[in-house]
């Protein structure tokens, strides 16, 4: 599977979103992480459909939108998320005992299921259903900026051991020139990058030297 890297808006600035996604657009990127956090599974609140709406309005039809839901009863807003625009759910196992109805219900919404683990989260829950997409991931959850988990490689050749093929592989959180590629041999497919790339004076070229480091095509 081709290797992308999506930059996460978290660390965009808000009041200038659709030029901060351009930036990375032009410098290569076709995917873009988009954080939902409700103030309850996570402390933070962040953005909801309203705001994913206006992105994709923004970036039209070719740009995966990677909706990454640290929310409570995510089973609740799946639809109102897909109505905006995203191309892929994901939502954490932690967040509801649901998680096979989840999986099926994002699915039935027309978007690719995808499904996260927090790091104390054993990686079993996937010996147990297909996904379309599982996120590791690599910091706990909430906040940009946080130091990657150093065991986390390990972790990853765990899950993709029981990942079916073709299974988009995710990590997310503390992605950088330094990180991308120990992730990449431990088979990750999907590198979310925030504060690596809207933090960098250059996003663009940030973009590209993560790419690089995580050998995307
Ligand atoms: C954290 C979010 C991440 C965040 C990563 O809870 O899920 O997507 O944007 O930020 P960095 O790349 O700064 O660790
Ligand atoms: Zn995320």
């Amino acid at each position: 599977m081709s290797r992308r890297v999506a930059p996460s808006i978290l660390a965009a600035d808000f009041a200038r979103l659709g030029a901060a996604v351009d930036e990375v657009l032009a410098a290569g990127a076709t995917v873009i992480h988009v954080d939902v956090m409700d103030g309850h599974f996570v402390p933070p609140i962040t953005l909801g459909p309203a705001v994913l709406g206006a992105l994709r309005e923004h970036v039209g039809d070719a740009v995966d939108l990677d909706v990454h839901l640290m929310i409570e009863r995510p089973d609740r807003h799946l639809e109102a998320f897909a109505a905006a625009g995203a191309t892929g759910i994901t939502f954490h196992a932690e967040a509801t005992p649901h998680v096979h109805y989840t999986v099926q219900a994002i699915r039935e919404a027309g978007c690719r299921a995808g499904l996260a683990v927090n790091p104390g989260t054993p990686p079993t829950v996937y010996g147990e259903l297909d996904v379309d997409l599982a996120l590791c991931m690599t910091v706990n959850p909430g906040w940009g900026g946080q130091a990657f988990i150093a065991r986390s490689p390990d972790k990853l050749r765990r899950i993709a051991a029981l990942l079916a093929p073709g299974t988009e592989l995710e990590v997310d959180g503390g992605i950088d020139t330094s990180t991308a590629g120990i992730c990449a041999e431990a088979g990750a497919t999907l590198f979310v990058a925030g504060t690596a790339v809207f933090g960098a004076d250059d996003p663009g070229a940030a973009y590209r030297a993560i790419a690089g480091a995580a050998k995307c095509g």
